[in-house]
């Protein structure tokens, strides 16, 4: 494209040229244009403009004969949309008036009628609330998905004993399928969140106008209804700016991209050779091509690198939004590009991370040598002191404290002091003190409500089905 295109030579647009010249520079039109990314509002704004003209004619504002006649020339520009048979145009800017300037050439003047009580401006905010909620539905079906295989796994090591972190540094025994758990309620806030947002979104936008709202007596009611919303915006300036509706969705989305990373995160360490905790299968890994031994976990690495994006965009549109005084300005026709980004990027991740997560393979037997290593059973030593001899926690914390370091003097686990050992540092232990130090002891004794024992996990994994699986929300 040429940026010194002569002006002069382009027609003005037929929708809005009545006052100008000449048309826009090659370089307006190509700054100007969203079509190359808005046509994905197509069925939207079929679907916005089908109840705009049947709320029209229900109104008496548009015969009978070219609502039947918008009515049928929008289904069948839907079937050419749909069959690729549609030619989008640049310079035909947007959606809206790609589909407009066709149904007149399909059905000739009753396509200039459509337009009457509305503007772009209501038009692109109702479209795109309406793409938003789709993707919110869509999105709980993924987490959905996702959930479903962690509680899968989950029961399937519900008594599978690793180490526990905190710093990253080995803490206590836990269990894999409560570690798995975790995650299964952070993407439960995450679906409880798309439900909230999809609840605020629920306003019809439609019958703004252009800003202020229009003269015709149309019923916003009906159109609202017609479009799934639970009724119209109730200020227009607000119906055509807001954007909250795309902040919440990034927002929602962002929360989700970061779940999704430290998720991908620990399937990262996990699998490298230092901890081998898990093997990802052969689908989901990828080799090096010089050296020959290497399985790196990308698809891991990818959803972590890709929570970026999402957080980027819903960065973009804030800072789009920050600054725009009422009513709508262009820089609006930016929020759809970060939007559908951090949803394709969104969706991408969710599906990888269902597949690797129900493909992973644990190795079980090391997660349970790693689970004792770093005297992680110290705090149950010091629970029995505390539990049975009626020590003060403080002072059995200091207890247990000596014995790590004998054991650790000795370069031994802990379960590798005799009692004998033991007894020098508190003459008062017995050999029960000695059988709380394994993990199987430590991870059954942990049974207060939402803790690590496989006992509790069984009943998690149940309540989990119950209130993730078996709920009738999409
Ligand atoms: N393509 C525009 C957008 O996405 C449609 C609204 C245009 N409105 C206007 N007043 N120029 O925002």
């Amino acid at each position: 494209m040429s940026r010194n295109a002569s002006s002069d030579s382009r027609p003005v647009s037929a929708i809005w040229g009545g006052r100008f010249a000449s048309g826009p520079s090659a370089v307006m039109e190509a700054i100007n244009a969203s079509i190359g990314f808005d046509k994905r509002l197509y069925a939207q704004d079929i679907a916005g403009s089908k109840a705009h003209a049947d709320m029209l004619a229900a109104c008496g504002i548009l015969s009978q004969e070219d609502n039947a006649a918008i009515q049928e020339g929008l289904d069948r520009i839907r079937e050419d949309i749909e069959a690729g048979r549609f030619e989008f145009s640049t310079r035909l800017e947007d959606i809206h008036m790609n589909v407009e300037t066709r149904l007149r050439e399909r059905i000739g003047d009753a396509a200039g009628r459509l337009h009457t009580a509305r503007s772009r401006n209501d038009q692109v905010a109702t479209d795109f609330r309406l793409w938003v909620r789709d993707a919110m539905d869509h999105i709980q079906g993924l987490l959905r998905d996702l959930q479903r295989v962690l509680i899968d796994r989950a029961e399937e090591h519900f008594d599978t004993v690793m180490p526990g972190f905190t710093h990253l540094q080995t803490a206590q025994p836990v269990t894999l399928g409560h570690h798995l758990l975790a995650y299964v309620e952070m993407f439960g806030r995450d679906r409880s969140r798309f439900r909230d947002a999809r609840a605020r979104l629920n306003e019809c936008p439609l019958g703004s106008a252009a800003l202020a709202g229009t003269g015709f007596p149309i019923d916003r009611e009906q159109t609202a209804r017609a479009l799934g919303f639970d009724g119209p915006m109730r200020n227009s300036l607000d119906g055509v700016s807001d954007r909250d509706f795309a902040l919440d969705y990034l927002s929602a989305a962002s929360i989700c991209a970061v779940h999704l990373s430290r998720l991908a995160e620990e399937l990262v360490i996990w699998t490298s050779a230092q901890f081998g905790f898990v093997r990802l299968p052969d689908a989901y890994s990828t080799g090096s091509s010089i050296m020959p031994q290497k399985r790196n976990p990308d698809a891991a690495e990818l959803v972590r690198a890709k929570a970026g994006r999402v957080i980027g965009n819903l960065n973009s549109l804030l800072v789009v939004m920050k600054g725009l005084p009422l009513a709508y300005s262009k820089d609006m026709q930016d929020d759809k590009e970060p939007v559908f980004e951090a949803s394709d990027t969104l969706e991408l991740c969710l599906a990888a991370m269902t597949g690797m997560v129900e493909h992973m393979m644990p190795n079980v037997a090391r997660l349970r040598e790693s689970a004792a290593q770093g005297f992680t059973t110290a705090t149950d030593l010091a629970d029995w002191l505390v539990r049975e001899l009626g020590t003060p926690f403080r002072d059995a914390h200091g207890v247990a404290g000596a014995i790590v370091r004998m054991a650790e003097d000795r370069g031994v686990g802990l379960e590798d002091l005799t009692l004998e050992d033991m007894q020098a540092v508190e003459p008062r232990l017995t050999d029960e003190a000695v059988r709380v130090l394994t993990v199987d002891a430590s991870v059954s004794a942990r049974s207060s409500f939402g803790g690590t024992a496989p006992s509790r996990v069984r009943e998690a994994v149940r309540e989990a089905r119950r209130r993730f699986l078996e709920t009738e929300d999409t």
